[in-house]
């Protein structure tokens, strides 16, 4: 008799809506066992039903991704859900723009909190669970964060959320190479401005239309679920075509 291989899990927050949703999607069609993962119950539950419809398993967990007792009870919960975890997508953020004089100190604290301090959270309270995922296949298992092309090339008035990202970048190039021995690899997913409520600020000087779609980004990080444990890709820029590679 053989052993059927256990269906990989995978831990998204931010989950409820947006480009977290669109991930979710994506990894549940591949057959991922999915935990998903926000601040807004009714929300969540009503993302999770619609992937539960398509025959998903999912489980929610209501939680502040900037909280270290809502990330530690994060985890517990997806490992005694699914005991493993093959993609830890960080996708959970948040960005207000103004000048850096005109930026009030608790709004860069909020930044740093949710966007780096809670990523970082996240991966050290993971990682005893995806190394020990990574043991047992030639995928390894992944970190897939979404920063933002804003990390790589900063935008005026985005200072506090473009030091976060580049933040987030750095943390993916750090667990490239501290964990090259146990198979867990990073990806900081890098992308221009994506059509979702976050970017709707911007609609007025670019149209949703000419944005990035978030499908695009889902399927970037099923692909990267799709590597060898041996392939590393620390950084993947997405630029939005219509911006000529620039982070416009
Ligand atoms: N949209 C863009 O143009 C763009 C470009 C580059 C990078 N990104 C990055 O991509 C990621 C997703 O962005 P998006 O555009 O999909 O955003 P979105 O549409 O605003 O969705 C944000 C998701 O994160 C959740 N969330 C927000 N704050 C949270 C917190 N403190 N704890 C837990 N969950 C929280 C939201 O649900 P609740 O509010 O219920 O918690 C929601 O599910 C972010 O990290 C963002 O910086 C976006």
């Amino acid at each position: 008799m053989t052993s059927q291989p256990e269906a990989r899990a995978a831990l998204v927050t931010g989950g409820s809506r947006g480009i977290g949703l669109a991930i979710a999607r994506r990894l549940a069609a591949e057959g991922f066992a999915i935990t998903l993962s926000a601040r807004t119950g009714d929300a969540l539950e009503a993302a999770a039903a619609e992937l539960a419809e398509t025959g998903a398993r999912v489980t929610t967990v209501v939680a502040d991704a900037s909280d270290d007792g809502d990330l530690a009870r994060l985890v517990t919960h997806h490992e005694e859900a699914w005991g493993r975890l093959d993609a830890l997508v960080l996708n959970a953020g948040m960005g207000f723009g103004s000048p850096i004089d005109a930026t009030p100190l608790r709004r860069v604290d909020k930044h740093y909190a949710l966007n780096f301090r809670g990523a970082f959270a996240l991966v050290a309270a993971a990682l005893p669970l995806l190394r020990a995922t990574a043991a047992t296949g030639p995928r390894g298992a992944r970190v897939i964060a979404l920063a933002s092309l804003a990390g790589l090339l900063p935008e005026p008035d985005l200072a506090a959320y473009s030091a976060t990202k580049a933040a987030v970048v750095s943390l993916c190039r750090s667990i490239c190479i501290e964990e090259v021995a146990t198979g867990v690899s990073a990806t900081a997913i890098c992308p221009g401005y994506v059509d979702t409520d976050m970017a709707a600020w911007k609609h007025d000087v670019l149209p949703a239309t000419d944005m990035i779609r978030p499908d695009d980004l889902a399927e970037l990080a099923v692909s990267l679920t799709r590597l060898s444990r041996n392939a590393a890709v620390p950084v993947l820029p997405v630029y939005r075509a219509g911006g000529g590679l620039t982070g416009a």
